[in-house]
């Protein structure tokens, strides 16, 4: 991805946050008290989140009653994040983007990103986020894709969809099993900033009435970047298939992958 179209990309979440918030789901909360254990959070942790969007990940975080400092690029998305968390004053939101933002002069023992890290400069993200951890401060990076399985017949049929009215979509993709997505620390290691990544896996499945599944369509910056009438014939033709040969209702099953490692130097 160019420079240019990362920019562009990313700022597509902000341009309905509220959108944003009722139709993404989160992750696991297995996923949570791994990453309390694996980083050894305490109620007097200082925890920096990259990207929070409306507070995703920051919740379960802020539940766990450390200091969360939580920088977010869309004003609006920051907006709802401090609606949702207005029961945390543990929790602190800043709107920048990270590559810009200027860090407390006291340390963070976390950084964490969900489904943000690779949204931030390349060149940036691994160096700032280990200039700010403490020594053996953990670097955490959560992502979640979209695998074999759920409503499969479902998800072999939307594609001739997105064969009309996605120009970018390859012919005849189909959904990877879960087990052929490998762990991956390449960044972390290339870095030479982190120890030896640690990783954990969470299979999951989400159910989405043809609403709710087209509202979730609309967080994708891929729909969201589409032309006005290839977005409304993709979404008209993906709700007609829910509705027409799945009752109006679909699963969608979910990895989620947490990489994780300590900072060295
Ligand atoms: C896909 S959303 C993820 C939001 C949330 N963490 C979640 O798990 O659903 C990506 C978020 O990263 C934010 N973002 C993108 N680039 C950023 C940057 N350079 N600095 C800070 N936040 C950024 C976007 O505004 C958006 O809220």
């Amino acid at each position: 991805m160019t420079d240019t179209d990362r920019e562009l990309l990313r700022a597509t979440f902000g341009q309905d946050a509220e959108l944003y918030d009722q139709a993404r789901p989160g992750y696991p909360n297995q996923l949570f008290a791994d990453l309390a254990q694996l980083a050894g959070l305490t109620p007097q942790s200082r925890v920096l989140e990259i990207g929070c969007g409306t507070g995703q990940a920051t919740r379960p975080l802020a539940q766990l009653g450390c200091t969360i400092v939580a920088v977010e690029l869309s004003p609006d998305m920051a907006t709802v994040a401090r609606h949702n968390l207005r029961d945390f004053p543990n929790v602190t939101i800043e709107v920048s983007p990270f590559e810009d933002w200027t860090p407390p002069a006291l340390p963070f023992d976390l950084v964490v990103s969900a489904t943000a890290f690779h949204w931030i400069d390349p060149d940036i993200r691994f160096q700032k986020a280990a200039d700010i951890l403490r020594p053996g401060g953990t670097l955490a990076v959560i992502y979640s894709d979209h695998v074999a399985g759920g409503t499969e017949r479902f998800f072999i049929d939307v594609q001739d969809c997105y064969e009309r009215f996605d120009p970018k979509t390859p012919p005849g993709l189909r959904l990877t099993p879960a087990a052929d997505l490998t762990d991956d620390s390449s960044e972390f290691d290339r870095s030479q900033r982190f120890g030896p990544a640690q990783f954990r896996r969470y299979e999951w499945e989400q159910a989405y009435t043809t609403r709710s599944y087209l509202d979730v369509l609309m967080t994708y910056s891929p729909t969201r970047s589409l032309p006005e009438a290839n977005r409304k014939a993709l979404l008209s033709c993906i709700g007609g298939l829910i509705d027409r040969d799945h009752n109006g209702q679909v699963s969608k099953r979910y990895l989620t992958q947490l990489t994780l490692a300590h900072k060295t130097t």
